[in-house]
């Protein structure tokens, strides 16, 4: 080693000893153009310097303000993770090092109620960060903002990062930002459930449609019925093919009321409101198999082992299914709060209602009278739809159902449930178009660009497959500017027929979600598929710190 080499290396340890800050990593800065869904107005401060995270950072809220104290809570505690910085929270306010969190109902004027609700702005200067909200919930897509706006470090902990300057004001484009999980094939854990909750908030979404209820599973207690989930949520195995032969892999599981409440409640503190489905009155053998008496045939029944559409479903001619369907409504209203519970109505075939004594004399009595497309039984439904829709609603809850219970695969206008349904247009991007044409509030979740389970949207890999979910037309041209405001949102489903694990889920999952996120929250006008693309990949680094699974043919697009 030369002397000048020496005298350097000595002058360096000196320092290390002496400054042991020294030995810190540098400061990275962040960046908010990286974030996904891209925010409405985003200013940088090109003057100021960052604001850097430090163990001085604290997270401060209004004394007595439950939700933004939980709020301050998940934000310090996700920094601490990150930085390795012990983040306090508190409700004073110093002069520095703070991170605001607060609420201005006004701050939303001139916007739609659910925006004014939903808005955040976030300000980043070199002594403060503020976060205001419209509501708490406006809160917390600025605390995921922030969250998404950090550099993603290699390893957590012992990270100094800090964000650049910026003000930002945000709002999303639809009130209903939704993704469902299927739970009735295959089981996942309620702390799965809760990891999941924490995806969707990272993506803005605002409602967890959970699927609960299956002709292969039962899955939500119900006190008043226990033979659902001691028969019905259980099943030897599974037949793939028509062969009938099993693949002796026993597949069980269901959540107790204590457990969905948790589950409510978690979500809840991160933004996002639980829709249960119970599927109602088609996909229901395991209920049948629980309480034989229910179905038209009397059974016996067995918890569904193959898949498809299955030709038992509730008689709804018998007064003692009415009784029993509210009496499990009433029971899962009193779990869930939200504004919206899903009945499902899919996939009814008719064909036991047609032989069955019961159906048949509750249409006589009811005076249906098919016409054309319009079954008598297809009105059988339509009535049984329309009695929960006037059940829930004497609840104070709206009532949502797949496009089934309104139209068919060939376009036709079958049922006649009440408008006040909300309808989920499922077959193709036209069935919502039809429900809003006839008079409907409706969802989109077409399955050529929502269903992420299924192999229509699957078989499409790398740029394709985060194309068609962004190509989904959100604002379909068919409809007047008046009709498209009855499209309340968007929604992309995992059904779990073949996805038995959290590995394959995430697989199905991500990136898309983040795509269906850009067009859930952000301006159409905005949409750019290649400037979304460093935002993409800037979420694939945030999915690899937190250990979610990705599908990793989108690296393509980079290589
Ligand atoms: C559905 O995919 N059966 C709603
Ligand atoms: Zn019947």
């Amino acid at each position: 080693m030369r002397r000048s080499h020496y005298l350097a290396s000595a002058v360096l340890l000196a320092a290390l000893v002496l400054f042991p800050g020294c030995s810190r990593p540098e400061v990275l800065t962040g960046d908010f153009t990286l974030v996904s869904p891209l925010p409405r107005e985003l200013f940088t401060g090109e003057k100021e310097t960052p604001f850097v995270i430090s163990s001085q950072t604290v997270v401060c809220y209004p004394e007595g303000d439950e939700s933004l104290r939980v709020a301050a809570g998940l934000l310090a505690s996700q920094l601490q993770q990150i930085t390795g910085c012990k983040v306090k929270t508190t409700t004073r306010l110093p002069e520095r090092n703070r991170i605001l969190l607060g609420v201005n109902p006004e701050m939303g004027t001139g916007l739609k109620d659910f925006q004014a609700s939903e808005c955040y702005a976030l300000d980043v200067e070199t002594s403060a960060v503020t976060i205001l909200g419209g509501s708490a919930t406006g809160v917390l897509h600025g605390i995921q903002t922030l969250i998404k706006a950090l550099p993603v470090p290699e390893s957590p902990g012992n990270n100094r990062l800090a964000l650049p300057a910026c003000t930002l004001l945000d709002y999303p484009e639809f009130p209903y930002r939704a993704f469902m999980l299927d739970c009735g094939r295959h089981f996942f854990s309620a702390d799965y459930i809760k990891s999941l909750i924490d995806i969707l908030a990272l993506h803005n979404l605002n409602y967890f449609h959970w699927h609960l209820t299956e002709d292969q599973g039962w899955r939500l207690e119900i006190k008043k019925y226990p033979r659902l989930t001691e028969f019905g949520s259980y099943r030897p195995g599974t037949s793939y093919d028509s062969s009938g032969v099993l693949d002796s892999i026993p597949v069980s599981g269901f959540y107790t009321q204590e457990q969905a409440r948790e589950i409510v409640r978690y979500a809840a503190e991160r933004g996002i409101t639980v829709i249960p489905e119970i599927d109602l009155p088609g996909h229901t053998q395991a209920a049948l198999a629980a309480y034989p008496e229910l179905g038209c045939t009397g059974g016996p029944y067995e918890v569904a082992t193959r898949y498809g559409v299955l030709d038992d479903v509730l008689c709804v001619g018998k007064d003692a299914t009415m009784t029993f369907v509210k009496d499990v409504l009433e029971e899962v209203m009193d779990i869930f709060p939200s504004p919206y519970i899903h009945l499902g109505g899919d996939e009814c075939p008719k064909v036991r209602w047609k032989q069955c004594p019961d159906c048949q004399r509750k249409i006589r009595e009811l005076g249906l009278k098919g016409n054309g497309v319009k079954t008598e039984e297809e009105l059988l439904q339509s009535w049984f739809t329309s009695e929960m829709e006037a059940f829930l609603a004497e609840h104070g809850r709206r009532m949502i159902c797949w496009n089934d219970v309104l139209c068919d695969w060939g376009n036709q206008v079958v049922g006649e449930p009440s408008k006040q349904t909300v309808i989920a247009g499922w077959m193709r991007p036209v069935s919502t178009e039809i429900a809003v044409r006839e008079g409907y509030d409706a969802i989109l979740c077409p399955i050529d660009y929502c269903y992420f389970s299924n192999a229509s949207v699957n078989k499409i890999t790398g740029l394709e497959s985060i194309r068609r979910v962004y190509d989904l037309p959100v604002a379909p041209e068919g409809l007047t500017r008046g009709q498209q405001r009855h499209i309340l949102g968007i929604e992309a489903c995992i059904w779990t027929e073949r996805v038995a694990d959290t590995d394959s889920l995430e697989w199905r999952l991500l990136p898309r979600l983040s795509t269906l996120a850009e067009i859930q929250w952000s301006d159409p006008a905005r949409h750019d598929l290649d400037a979304y693309l460093p935002r993409l990949r800037h979420m694939l680094d945030l999915y690899d710190a937190r250990g979610w699974h990705w599908k990793t043919d989108i690296a393509q697009i980079w290589e």
